[in-house]
């Protein structure tokens, strides 16, 4: 199209977006929908946080491009304390959402992107925009939906030009799987990577809502090739106060220079006020701790039950262990389905949008195969703040819990099944 930059060709508005302003039309005209699209924390975000940011609502300065100094150390001491590794503040960069330091990442590399199928809906629009190479790696069920070292390392075989740069985005807890990588898995990811000199963006966004709370990062085993993105969105529940960060390894400081370039003559630099929090949030309290602890085991439990429904009706769907993503595949139905006129992803979950209010994703936006039947579904719409007092007040986490604190969710998973099972 006329003006338009070709690299945006057949790009659409993100999915995940267009789908939650759906769902709000829909809610607007009076009718009852369970949404299962938008991935938003349902947790408030910490009562010290806030009580930060109301104390910090007069900073009203531009501040430094790379980020608030007493945010970075903040930020450099929550990777020690969380991950076990050390960066200065000067290895840390602060960003508008993690999402645009991703971006500004892939734009500022030279070389090939590498991105699992499938992966996170923006992944892959923001390298065609910033103009680049993708290169997919295909994961399955099987392989847990993870990328596979093997895998990795026939891709680097196969390149035409093998010493090409190469960045890859790897995700875990994963959204849009909610499975994450054992140590063992990462240790063989990295010597591939190593081998090929091959960069690792790993976004860890959803680390600490591992439900087991053991998250590790692979920086751990690759960290002269690793940048560690995070932000407060998941975690600490405040997807709309934009913030994410990055840490680079000291091999990099020449990606965070040109990162730092990019950002001086875009966003300048992330809210003041909003930077005066996060330090509070980075530095952590035993308050935080227990309602991290208290939102993975809501989480887990009702990921648990949500899986075992689907499992107990033939649906292929992995465990979940981190994050608030089911990744079911309903292949199992294929010929019922095709009775519907329902043969691809897209026309499932459009189908249950229309028929039983029940608003999900298809995979195909996560890089998937049309007609692979399967979808993505985000298990927080519930309220957060409802939940994480009924714990504090003692009530223990179980199904009756579910079935109080999370009606939602559980009112549309049963939408769900029972037109499954009742399909002829
Ligand atoms: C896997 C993943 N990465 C990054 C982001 C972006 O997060 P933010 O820009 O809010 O930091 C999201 C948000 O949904 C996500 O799911």
């Amino acid at each position: 199209m006329k003006f338009i930059n070709p690299n945006l060709n057949l790009l659409k508005k993100s999915a995940t977006l267009a789908i939650n302003e759906k769902v709000n039309t829909l809610r607007r005209a009076g009718k009852e929908v369970y949404s299962f699209g938008l991935g938003q924390s349902p947790f408030p975000v910490p009562d010290s946080v806030v009580a930060s940011l109301q104390e910090c609502a007069a900073e009203k300065d531009y501040l430094p491009v790379q980020g608030l100094p007493e945010l970075c150390k903040a930020v450099a001491e929550f990777h020690a304390r969380v991950d076990g590794i050390t960066y200065t503040p000067q290895q840390i960069m602060v960003g508008p959402g993690s999402k645009e330091l991703l971006f500004i990442a892939q734009l500022c590399f030279a070389g090939d992107i590498l991105i699992p199928a499938p992966s996170w809906v923006s992944y892959a629009p923001q390298a065609q925009i910033a103009g680049k190479q993708i290169i997919y790696l295909p994961t399955s069920f099987e392989s847990k939906w993870l990328i596979t070292s093997e895998t990795l390392e026939k891709i680097c075989l196969l390149q035409e030009v093998p010493n090409q740069p190469k960045l890859l985005i790897l995700n875990y807890p994963s959204n849009p799987c909610g499975v994450s990588f054992s140590e063992t898995e990462l240790q063989k990811l990295v010597k591939v990577a190593r081998r090929f000199n091959v960069l690792i963006l790993s976004d860890e966004i959803y680390g600490l809502l591992h439900h087991q709370g053991n998250h590790v990062s692979i920086a751990k085993y690759y960290p002269e090739g690793t940048i560690v993105s995070t932000g407060l969105s998941k975690w600490c529940g405040a997807g709309g106060w934009r913030i994410g960060t990055f840490a680079f390894p000291k091999q990099l400081q020449g990606l965070l220079e040109a990162m730092v370039v990019v950002a001086s003559e875009t966003f300048t630099s992330v809210s003041a006020p909003i930077q005066y929090a996060a330090v509070t949030a980075f530095r952590g309290s035993d308050a935080i701790d227990a309602y991290l602890f208290n939102s993975r085991l809501i989480l887990r439990v009702l990921g648990q039950w949500i899986t075992s429904q689907f499992q107990s009706i033939s649906i292929n769907v992995r465990d979940v262990e981190g994050g608030f993503y089911v990744f079911p595949d309903f292949s199992f139905y294929k010929q019922k389905f095709e009775k519907q006129n329902i043969v691809n992803s897209l026309q499932l979950s459009y189908f249950l949008l229309d028929k039983l209010g029940v608003a999900t994703l298809p995979g195909a936006m996560f890089g998937l195969a049309e007609e692979q039947l399967i979808l993505r579904l985000s298990y927080v719409d519930f309220d957060g703040t409802a939940a994480l007092s009924a714990i504090t007040n003692g009530v223990e986490v179980d199904e009756k819990f579910l079935y109080t604190y999370c009606s939602k969710v559980v009112k549309g998973i049963h939408l769900i099944t029972s037109w499954l099972t009742k399909l002829e």
